[in-house]
């Protein structure tokens, strides 16, 4: 009789444990998802571009990083493009236009980036000269390590004159 009662008063218990242990997981879950800004403050990653060595000379260098991508509940590593700067102690620059995200391209004929979206173009340093784009090319922090140069890759709200990176 006494193991009857004990079952029935599991049983009336049961279901709330499972309601709470699934409300707790929702709970968590929606936490990350609605705290961008908790996604942006994780450490940053450093990415490896290419051995120092390989990265000389005057103009701007083309280069790819695979870089995790957040978008809602997923992560997803995709190739991002920045350029380096080996005439300036190797600062890197997002090759995102900070109009709306297109690709910049380096032009030699004019010493400049450029947008083929909308015409914006910038200085060699990255510096905004012209065209609808409000700030210049977004500089990316980089470092040598055991000869490699790394960068942290970061995207930023477009169309807008601050800097503020998105999560
Ligand atoms: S996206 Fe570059 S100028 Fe518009």
């Amino acid at each position: 009789m006494k193991t009857d009662k004990s079952r029935r008063k599991f049983l009336r218990v049961l279901p709330l444990g499972i309601f709470a242990g699934m409300a707790g997981v929702l709970a968590a879950a929606a936490f990350r998802f609605l705290r961008p800004v908790a996604a942006a403050q994780r450490e940053a990653v450093w990415l490896d571009v290419a051995p120092v060595s390989e990265l000389k000379g005057e103009k701007p260098l083309l280069r790819t990083v695979l870089a995790e991508r957040s978008a809602g509940w997923s992560v997803t590593l995709e190739e991002q493009q920045v350029f380096i700067l080996p005439a300036q102690k190797h600062q890197a620059l997002s090759s995102m236009c900070p109009h709306e995200g297109c690709n910049v391209v380096w032009r030699d004929e004019t010493n400049n980036f450029f947008c083929p979206c909308h015409d914006s173009a910038f200085a060699p340093d990255g510096e905004r000269v012209s065209g609808p784009a409000r700030r210049g090319l977004d500089p990316l922090p980089s470092r040598e390590k055991d000869g490699i140069l790394q960068v942290q890759y970061q995207t930023f709200v477009n169309n807008i004159k601050e800097r503020i990176p998105r999560a």
